[in-house]
């Protein structure tokens, strides 16, 4: 039987999935406006950015002043690779981070510059320690299906993952699809598993658009019994370490696709759409997703 939930909620993550490959560099200032233009259409969870090294991901750089220039409103992750990043967005007043690893050792390697094993070993004591002062962490899992470099991933290697952190007592796992390949069929087996194996987690999904299932898998993850997805306004995105890697499963498609089948979740369409049109001008490629082309063409 095809049974629904009655709301689900959105983790708007354009400011940061969505910003990290652009190649020019966007303003600040114009990360803010957008920003604020999100939060006014209704988000209560966001990824505001990445306290990254600067010399890989350039366009997070700008870190410390998105944190100090956004409205306090809802939940707002920033991720975190290290020691030096948590405690540099500690210092910025950032509550809930979001610490990232690879279930693929290829890809973590590329993503980190550390072997899974040691990005668990480097993490375990400083996610106990922010769990001992009460902070929000979330664990992002990298090649949950797939990995550019290994191919398929088992679920079994996932869940594992998956498990280490759980047991360190995180709030929440976002599972990633990061290139955009796992098919509607193991978007339901996967995440059927990881909610019977922990119920006691927050369960995202977050999934790429790169071969244009993500509805699709966002479709049967919600049959599996999820009920939070990230997504990225205007489709915007992607790893710069994971080649082939394209845009998140843009928002405004999302937030429709649940509306029409009768699922609340708080953020109007027309809203998200504004906040796009802000951000369009500073990213290299136009925005083409479904919503945004009606909400252009005023259909
Ligand atoms: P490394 O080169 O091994 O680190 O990089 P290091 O300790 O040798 O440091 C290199 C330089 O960076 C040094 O500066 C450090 O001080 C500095 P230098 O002495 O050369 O001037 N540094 C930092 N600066 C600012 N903030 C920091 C920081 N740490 C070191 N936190 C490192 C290791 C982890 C730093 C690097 O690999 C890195 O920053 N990686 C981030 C990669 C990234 O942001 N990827 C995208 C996010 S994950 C993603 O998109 C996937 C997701 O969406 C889910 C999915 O779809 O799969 C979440
Ligand atoms: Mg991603």
């Amino acid at each position: 039987m095809f049974s629904l939930p009655k709301n689900a909620t959105i983790i708007e993550v354009g400011p940061r999935d969505g910003l990290q490959n652009e190649g020019k560099l966007v303003q600040t200032e114009d990360k803010l406006q957008f920003i604020s233009a999100l939060q006014k259409a209704g988000f209560q969870e966001m990824e505001l950015t990445s306290f990254v090294s600067p010399k890989w991901v350039p366009q997070m750089a700008d870190s410390k002043d998105i944190v100090a220039g956004t409205e306090k409103m809802g939940r707002q992750f920033v991720l975190t690779p290290n020691e030096r990043g948590i405690n540099a967005a500690l210092e910025s007043g950032a509550q809930s981070l979001a610490v990232f690893v690879g279930v693929s050792n290829t890809f973590n390697q590329k993503n980190i510059n550390k072997t899974t094993q040691e990005s668990m070993a480097a993490l375990k004591p400083l996610v106990l320690d922010l769990k001992k002062q009460n902070v929000f962490v979330r664990a992002c899992i990298s090649t949950a299906f797939y990995c550019p470099f290994e191919g398929a991933i088992s679920p079994e290697a996932t869940i594992d993952l998956c498990r280490e952190f759980v047991d360190w007592g995180i709030d929440e796992l976002s599972v990633a699809d990061t290139i955009g390949m796992a098919s509607p069929k193991e978007s339901y087996d996967l995440f059927t598993k990881l909610i019977n194996e922990f119920p006691e987690v927050l369960m995202t999904a977050h999934f790429h658009d790169t071969r244009r299932m993500a509805l699709a898998n966002i479709v049967s993850a919600l049959q599996a019994g999820v009920t939070r997805f990230d997504t990225s306004a205007g489709g915007l995105g992607g790893c710069p370490f994971a080649p082939g890697a394209t845009g998140n499963v843009a928002t405004e498609d999302v937030v429709n696709m649940l509306h029409r089948m009768d699922i609340q979740t708080g953020i109007d369409i027309d809203l998200l759409c504004t906040a796009i049109e802000k951000i369009e001008p500073y990213v290299t490629n136009p925005v083409t997703t479904g919503m945004y082309t009606l909400y252009k063409n005023r259909l």
